[in-house]
């Protein structure tokens, strides 16, 4: 017994040791979110994760995007990943991607909405990017090439290398969004200049694309897709470059469409309140689940500055509607998202 009994006690001690760190993460404080300020990451500095993407690893997001710091060398093109357990806070983990010109295309290139999809077949995590420049011989200014680039990496921070670029199924690509469905289906939304924007799917090992779901006959870009309650929703910008114009969404009940008609998610005139798409992220919480519309207010001329709209939406039965941005807290573990008042 005098042996016995500390055992159990320790096995007891344990049991309510690990009750209480539930209970204390379950109360974790919901994090605060404000739209459009400076968002500083865990070294005080604004996230560099422009026209981004998140992958969920077990309880981490990771945040991927352009970093467009001042600080860099203007010759090459950075990819940044940034890691969190709320969504609010972030730290920085790596420049995880620096490109010259890999293929020779001349010049600088562009690198733009890099999106990382997991794949647990290869575990190899696989970088999506929109890579452009001139045409050979330097025509047609820099969104000539409109290709998609791959890299990859054994970890989500490591240092990516690149494979190559190509065309998606032989069609134009600048503007690029990531769409992992709930069954784990990884697609690849694309723009494709003079048809509209593509959803396709990833090959097995997500190296290639594979096979089209759908043509969906609207120049749009900054394209993203979130399935909610049995529907798809796609939602876009027009093409308006850095400037922001009315972004829309339809909703379709498959991938393959038919494709409601297009509607504005906000006023018209508010033009998104400045920002355009970049990704729908869905946060399955315990007791509800927020739809966070995360989108960029760029500044083309100090684009290091370039600020981040993340707000949940309203979203069902068959309609979206984007908030106002206000600040906002999200509790991760509950999945509950709420606005603050003014
Ligand atoms: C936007 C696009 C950005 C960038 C920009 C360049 O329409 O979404 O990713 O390519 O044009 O003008």
């Amino acid at each position: 017994m005098k042996i016995k009994l500390p055992v159990i006690r320790s096995a007891t001690m344990l049991f309510l040791l690990a009750a209480c760190a539930a209970r204390a993460a379950s109360a974790a404080p919901p994090v605060e979110i404000k739209p459009g300020e400076i968002w500083p990451d865990d070294r005080g500095r604004h996230i560099q994760a422009h026209g981004g993407g998140i992958l969920k690893m077990g309880g981490t997001y990771y945040w991927f995007g352009e970093d467009r710091a001042r600080e860099n060398d203007r010759s090459l093109r950075y990819v940044s990943c940034y890691s969190s357990e709320d969504l609010g806070r972030w730290k920085f983990r790596n420049q995880v991607l620096k490109l010259a010109d890999p293929e020779n295309f001349g010049g600088t290139i562009v690198l733009e909405r890099p999106k990382v999809f997991y794949n647990s077949g290869t575990k190899k995590f696989v970088m999506y990017m929109h890579i452009d420049g001139p045409a050979p011989g330097g025509r047609g200014g820099g969104y000539a090439l409109a290709r998609v680039g791959v890299a990859v990496c054994d970890t989500a921070d490591g240092d990516y290398k690149y494979l190559k670029s190509f065309r998606p199924l032989d069609h134009e690509s600048r503007d690029i969004g990531q769409f992992v469905d709930d069954d784990g289906t990884a697609y690849l939304i694309f723009e494709d200049r003079p048809f509209g924007f593509r959803i396709a799917k990833l090959s097995n090992d997500y190296l290639t694309v594979e096979k089209q779901m759908c043509l969906i006959p609207m120049h749009m870009e900054g394209g993203a897709v979130v399935h909610y309650q049995g529907l798809y929703y796609a939602i876009g910008s027009a093409l308006t470059g850095w400037d922001a114009n009315p972004n829309k969404y339809a909703t379709a009940k498959s991938l393959e469409g038919p494709w409601s008609e297009f509607k504005d998610i906000a006023p018209s005139a508010a033009k998104t309140y400045g920002a355009q798409s970049t990704m729908m992220l869905k946060v399955v919480g315990t007791k509800t689940t927020t739809v966070i519309f995360m989108g960029d207010i760029w500044k083309p001329s100090t684009q290091w500055d370039s600020r981040y709209l993340w707000m949940p939406v309203e979203i069902g039965d068959g309609k979206l509607r984007l908030p106002e941005p206000k600040p906002w807290t999200l509790n991760i573990q509950t999945g509950e998202a709420v606005i603050e008042k003014p």
